[in-house]
């Protein structure tokens, strides 16, 4: 139990925090990389570089904060923060090296603002928030664990088939390699990948949705080649897997996890709004929706480049014609003279999403910054319920407003 002194403390110190914020985050990993080089094996340095993880590390910080009397509220956002906690399998020991960083960085960066009271009362808040956290976790590893054919942290995968599905995305068929059975998923969940580069000393993590349905002895991922351009170099993890992992190759990963999943109890229509690789979450619900003979009518919206880097073009089709309720719909921002099969050409607009998907329906989307944030206005400017909206991005939570 917080003192009310702590409490006032820590909730009177929000602002300045969230006017340094990023400073403090920023600062606290270079620190804390610095003196704990281990943990280089389990944060994406390339999210670092890029600023994003310290940010949603700082928005969830001042959330907790402004809750600090009252941490119930603050459980929905654990939970999802939590699934990749465990998914990446962050163990409770982990966090009071955070913590002592953390503290640190907001002496530092306050400078003589930051007295005595402030950092202690910010040493208790961390203190309670973590154990919130460490709480939520382990339930969630012992849920892993206790479930049939699950297990905790890393479990050996081989590579059983490895297929390409357009110019850029390539699929990794993976079974266990102890030939033990594998846990069901929910579709729309993701699995960590743990990867050792050959010049790197630090091994590298990415979640991965799993882009087939549960219940078919193995798991798919479906990776994209992240090719640089002039401001971005080349993604040194799924270049890696394109070109060194092959079949008979050894993953390990961590067992399936997430919030972004298909509501199976609903029996709306679904729609699912994918741009580019966004859509191995949505295969995953779509090959489960057919292998389960539903009734709900389903729509694929898929917005890609062109006909080239279009995956899964050949199971969507297949799919509507086996299925009466399966109807697909592409857009293609940059379409080649060859592309034939496109219902548009530009981008996802309101007006056209009226006229090809119904309103009352479950809406499933994923895709980059920029067209995450158009959906989800459409969305809203259409006036759809928050509650028939699910989404999911990649790589850390950022604000959609
Ligand atoms: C991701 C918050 C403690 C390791 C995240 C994210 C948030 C967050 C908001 C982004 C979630 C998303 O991607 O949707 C926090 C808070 C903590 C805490 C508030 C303390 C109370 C820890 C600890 C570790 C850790 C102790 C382990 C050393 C990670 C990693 C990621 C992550 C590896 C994935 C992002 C990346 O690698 O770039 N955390 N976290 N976190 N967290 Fe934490």
């Amino acid at each position: 139990q917080l003192s009310e002194k702590t409490i006032q403390t820590v909730k009177s110190t929000v602002p300045v925090l969230a006017e340094h914020g990023e400073a403090i985050t920023t600062h606290f990993y270079q620190r804390m990389f610095a003196d704990h080089p281990e943990l280089k094996n389990i944060f994406n340095m390339t999210n670092q570089k890029a600023g994003r993880q310290p940010r949603a590390l700082a928005n969830a910080v001042y959330a907790a904060a402004q809750h600090i009397d009252n941490l119930e509220a603050i459980l929905p956002t654990v939970d999802q923060i939590a699934e990749k906690h465990r998914s990446l399998n962050v163990k409770p020991e982990h966090y009071p090296i955070v913590g002592e960083y953390l503290l640190v960085a907001i002496k530092e960066v306050l400078g003589d603002a930051a007295t005595d009271d402030i950092i202690e009362a910010w040493g208790e808040a961390y203190g309670a928030i973590a154990d919130v956290f460490i709480q939520v976790e382990q339930e969630k590893y012992n849920k892993a664990k206790e479930q049939e054919g699950g297990w905790l942290g890393y479990r050996d995968f081989t590579v059983v088939k490895k297929v390409k599905e357009s110019d850029v995305i390539t699929s990794f068929y993976l079974e266990p390699k102890d030939g033990g059975i594998i846990p069901p998923f929910r579709p729309g969940q993701y699995i960590t990948a743990q990867v050792s580069l050959p010049d790197s000393e630090y091994t590298q993590l990415r979640q991965y949705s799993l882009s087939d349905a549960p219940g078919k002895g193995y798991y798919r991922i479906s990776v994209k080649r992240e090719d640089g351009s002039e401001e971005q170099p080349d993604g040194v993890v799924s270049t890696f897997l394109h070109e060194q992992v092959n079949e008979g190759d050894i993953l390990p990963i961590t067992a399936p996890a997430g919030e972004f999943y298909l509501n199976e109890e609903s029996t709306n229509p679904v729609v699912f709004i994918s741009g580019g690789v966004g859509l191995t979450p949505m295969m995953s619900m779509l090959n489960r929706l057919v292998d389960q003979d539903s009734d709900r009518d389903v729509y694929f919206v898929h917005a890609s480049q062109n006909g080239e880097v279009h995956a899964f073009k050949g199971d969507i089709a297949q799919f509507e014609e086996q299925a009466s309720s399966v109807q697909s719909k592409v857009v293609y921002s940059d379409p080649h003279p060859s592309d034939a099969d496109y219902d548009k050409k530009g981008h996802i607009d309101l007006e056209w999403l009226k006229a090809v998907v119904p309103y009352d329906a479950e809406f499933y989307f994923c895709g980059p910054e920029g067209f995450m944030r158009t959906v989800n206005a459409a969305l809203n400017d259409w006036g759809v319920p928050e509650g028939q909206v699910h989404y999911e991005f990649f790589g850390p939570e950022l604000s959609l407003q």
